[in-house]
């Protein structure tokens, strides 16, 4: 029943790290076949905090329920079985609808006359809190209308790690702050509008070879993560999702040390609803569910789509869950407890009075008017597309952040263009229409056409896209100009022949390119989802040499998924300007036209490293197994040091580092203030949670339970209820009644320990951990003859042997008229100066030296100074903080660049092996 996996294997296999194979790092926490411990029971939902009101409705509901009832809730009803990507059973007897989970994390996936949004990727390279919110809202009130209960995204996991991976441009950016503060701003944005937020995925899932088993693997992928790395940079993002309120989380279909995310007690039980108290229900990604009774122990609440396999027929819960209450392996208030949490989210975010008629009224899995509302089965002829039209004004919204997120890497002085220029070229595929459409490639599994979007389950259709060449040819032709354009990748001679007519007349050679990755279950161009290099597709680099060979005026726009390499022309002096302009969505040309001719100011910031080879990021993903046949073993080793914080550490220069972005103005940081602000001790939690409460009861007679008489079966899809009477035929399972070790606590349902990170009344963690303990305020003065808008960024050491250079911890961006002086002011919580401390299993300050810097980059830094004077201690003295005394701080007003100040390493320096004071277990 427990899922303990054999330790004895330990040692065998050597760390696979980076194209290299040798590792820098000596991380003991990040090994092959280490083990996740056991942490029993699930901690049932309280109502914590401002949840305390749907659970009271919720608990009035439940209590209503019957058994069947209360499993129909958990369970989906198998795949293509109704009309979204995962639907669970409805209670028609009490009027409650079955839920929608629908995709996408950037619009409605499957849906027509939907918006197409940007990327989370490029609304991150926007910095502003103001648009993830709005785009979360904008993106809620299209699922709202079309009649989804639950928005599956947005994405924290993967967060980054490796370059490659595949799925990065459905996330925000490897730096967890950046991530936390936009999954924060995203999650309430959809709530707000009446829908379900479902962020994902849970945890360590950072690459698509091997996410599932699959021909060389039996086992999916282990990503092997230490408790200091799992705190301080995987969990860290959904904990701040957990503290917006997100309604549910998605578990991922990979192992954590070697224990599947959905029935990884640790993961689930402890960290995510212990110690972060999260009071909405965790859904299995889809056939991320491996066992009945122990992913129910595990803290899983909802299996999706339900079935065991696609169409099976079978599912580990559905009549399994409820044989597991009736025979006592599922404890009543473990089901009790999945039922008010799912039912708490519907009233947490006001389902109740956001439905709509008919819901849903779009089916994923056919664009036609009349079909069978039951795909799987062709069953249930009816009105299954009303085909309506949700996008409202969101294209004006889309528009303003692709261009907000647009990062200018690189200008001479050739952007913006005027307009006026005697001859406008545009070279490259990626500025033009695809030749099937902008849908033609189902889940836009291809890369033809201008790139708007990466591939998978993260898509949505596009109502339209505007493509950079018809936007580009627009503003040419108001200007009374000359257009023409070479839109294959490959004619050489054509690309050539136009380019030097440029070089005759005068005027701008505009090249795209671009680079896609996608979900795993698709193969583009020969890359599994994962990259298969970090070069531009179509050969990029060759067809802008090209161009360049010619042309003295040659602006390079980029459409990528997450870094390049640019080294190969980015010092030509006949490249210009260079533009990032991320995964836009259905306004991309519009955008790009907007940048170009300088009706926005580019502010946008990368929000990824662009390194200048591929090893220099220190982490790559496994694209071959190193375990034989078994589980891959996805070794951490790196620790914290992902992207900038790989590149600091190491020495290593970056092309164009984490945080950077140009502008058509100039800007001056200068005067730089700490205020210590009064907060009191951090003060650990500790007491108890109430018992495990029941609502309702359950009779355990199984004759109430079996299917109605006469009653009819959809095909493969997943009832509640039993064919028998005798519960080990009903089950369908030939080892029905084998014995299985009981995990210690699982069937304790007595009021249990609180973690002293955790909290008692509220989620996210300790609440003392939000506690603002400096206020930073620094100016900036825009010094060009332009209004722009300024990412300014705080970055903090942390000071010791084993931290980050830097890490960033607050962001804040501003427009700021010519000559005109703003005061930026960031604020710096107890959390923000935490390490995660193993043997005490709580956050605490360290003694070293807290320094602040504030600049436009992780590497532009001109200001910095010395955080001192707060109450960094705890209640309890430990661990000894520095208190008193007075804040100190630095300035040089317009540094271009910056050294920490702190010995950096070389590549082939090791870093001490992290093992903090205290240090006992293997694993954590
Ligand atoms: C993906 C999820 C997605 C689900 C439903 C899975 O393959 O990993 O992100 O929500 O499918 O489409």
């Amino acid at each position: 029943m427990g899922f303990i996996r054999s330790t004895a294997a330990l040692a065998a296999l050597p760390l696979v790290f980076g194209q290299n194979g040798s590792s820098p790092f000596n991380n003991p926490g990040a090994v092959s076949f280490q083990t996740s411990p056991p942490k029993y029971p699930s901690p049932w939902g309280e109502g914590l905090g401002d949840w305390a009101d749907a659970y009271s409705q919720a608990e009035a509901f439940v209590s209503k329920l019957t058994l069947l009832e209360k499993v129909n809730l958990t369970t989906g009803v198998g795949w293509e079985g109704e009309k979204c990507v995962g639907n669970n059973g409805a209670i028609p007897r009490l009027g409650f609808k079955a839920l929608c989970m629908q995709d996408s994390p950037l619009g409605v996936r499957f849906a027509d006359f939907v918006s197409a949004f940007p990327a989370q990727l490029s609304v991150a390279s926007t910095w502003s809190r103001d648009l993830f919110y709005q785009r979360g809202n904008a993106m809620g009130s299209e699922h709202r209308d079309k009649g989804v209960d639950v928005q599956l995204g947005p994405v924290v996991g993967p967060i980054g790690r490796a370059p490659e991976g595949g799925r990065n441009w459905e996330g925000f950016s490897p730096d967890p702050v950046l991530s936390g503060v936009a999954v924060y701003e995203t999650v309430k944005g959809i709530q707000d509008a009446g829908v379900v937020a479902c962020t994902k995925h849970y945890v360590g899932n950072e690459q698509e070879h091997f996410r599932q088993a699959g021909a060389n693997n039996s086992e999916a992928i282990s990503s092997n993560i230490d408790d200091v790395t799992l705190h301080e940079l995987y969990v860290w993002p959904f904990a701040d999702a957990i503290r917006a309120g997100t309604g549910s989380i998605m578990c991922s279909y990979n192992q954590i040390n070697n224990s599947y995310a959905c029935q990884n007690s640790y993961l689930q039980n402890y960290i995510m609803k212990n110690e972060l108290g999260f009071q909405g229900f965790i859904m299995s990604d889809w056939s991320a569910q491996h066992s009945g009774v122990a992913s129910a122990l595990a803290g899983l609440d909802m299996t999706m789509p339900g079935d065991v396999g696609f169409d099976s027929g079978t599912s580990f819960w559905g009549p399994n869950l409820t044989i597991a209450v009736l025979n006592g392996t599922v404890p009543q208030w473990r089901l009790d407890d999945m039922a008010v949490r799912i039912v708490a989210a519907w009233y947490y975010v006001d389902r109740e009075n956001n439905q709509v008629e008919n819901s849903p009224t779009f089916s994923s899995w056919t664009q036609d008017t009349y079909g069978y509302s039951h795909y799987y089965a062709s069953e249930g002829y009816t009105l299954i597309n009303e085909h309506l039209d949700v996008q409202d004004d969101h294209a004006e919204l889309i528009r303003k952040i692709d261009a907000d997120g647009t990062v200018l890497l690189k200008n001479n002085g050739a952007l913006p263009l005027t307009g006026k220029e005697k001859l406008t070229t545009v070279f490259g595929s990626d500025s033009g229409e695809a030749m099937y459409g902008p849908n033609g490639c189902g889940d836009r599994g291809c890369d033809n056409g201008t790139l708007a979007m990466g591939w998978g389950s993260g898509t949505a259709n596009f109502p339209y896209l505007i493509t950079p060449l018809e936007a580009i040819k627009s503003v040419v032709r108001d200007n009374r100009g000359s257009i023409e354009s070479v839109t294959d990748d490959f004619a050489y001679a054509q690309q050539a022949a136009l380019a030097h007519r440029v070089s005759q007349t005068g005027g701008a050679c505009i090249v795209f390119a671009n680079s896609d990755a996608g979900e795993g279950y698709i193969t583009v161009d020969g890359n599994e989802g994962d990259r298969n290099n970090l070069t531009l597709w179509h050969e990029g680099d060759a067809l802008i040499n090209n161009v360049a060979s010619q042309c003295p005026n040659t602006i390079v726009v980029m459409h990528t998924v997450g870094p390049v390499l640019v080294g190969n022309w980015s010092d030509n002096v006949n490249v210009t300007a260079i533009i990032w302009a991320g995964i836009p969505g259905q306004e991309s040309g519009n955008a790009i036209a907007d940048i170009l001719y300088g009706a926005v100011n580019p502010g946008g910031k990368t929000p990824f490293t662009w390194g200048k080879t591929r090893e220099s990021y220190g982490t790559d993903v496994m694209y071959t197994n190193n375990n034989g046949q078994g589980a891959p073993q996805d070794n951490f080793v790196e620790g914290v040091f992902i992207d900038y914080r790989y590149f600091d550490r190491f020495n290593e220069t970056p092309q164009y580092e984490f945080g950077y972005g140009l502008s058509y103005t100039n800007f001056s940081y200068a005067n730089i203030k700490i205020n210590a602000r009064s907060a009191p001790a951090y003060v650990p939690t500790t007491g108890n949670t109430p018992a495990a409460p029941t609502y309702g009861s359950v009779s355990n007679r199984t004759a109430d339970y079996l299917c109605p008489p006469g009653f009819h079966f959809i095909s493969a899809y997943i009832y509640p209820c039993l064919n028998s009477t005798d519960l080990a035929t009903a089950s369908l399972e030939p080892r029905y009644g084998q014995n299985v070790t009981i995990n210690p606590g699982e069937y304790d349902s007595s009021p249990q320990p609180r973690l002293p990170a955790g909290s008692a009344v509220g989620s996210g963690g300790n609440a003392h951990l939000y506690d603002v303990l400096y206020t930073v305020t620094a100016d900036v003065t825009n010094t060009g003859a332009i209004a722009g808008d300024e990412v300014a960024q705080l970055y903090v050491s942390l000071g010791g042997p084993n931290d980050p250079v830097v890490v960033l911890r607050n962001f804040d961006r501003k427009t700021i008229a010519p000559g005109a002086t703003t005061t930026y002011s960031f604020d710096i919580t107890r959390r923000d100066l935490s390490n995660w401390d193993t043997a005490a299993q709580d956050w605490i300050i360290s003694s070293y030296t807290k320094t602040a810097y504030v600049g436009s980059s992780s590497r532009r830094l001109p200001l910095s100074g010395t955080l001192s004077g707060a109450n960094t201690g705890t209640s309890s003295g430990y661990p000894p903080g520095p208190t008193g005394g007075s804040s100190s701080a630095s300035a040089g007003s317009t540094a271009s660049s910056y050294h920490h100040g702190k010995p950096t390493g070389t590549k082939s320096w090791a870093p001490p092996a992290y093992t903090p004071p205290g240090y006992t277990t293997k694993n954590w």
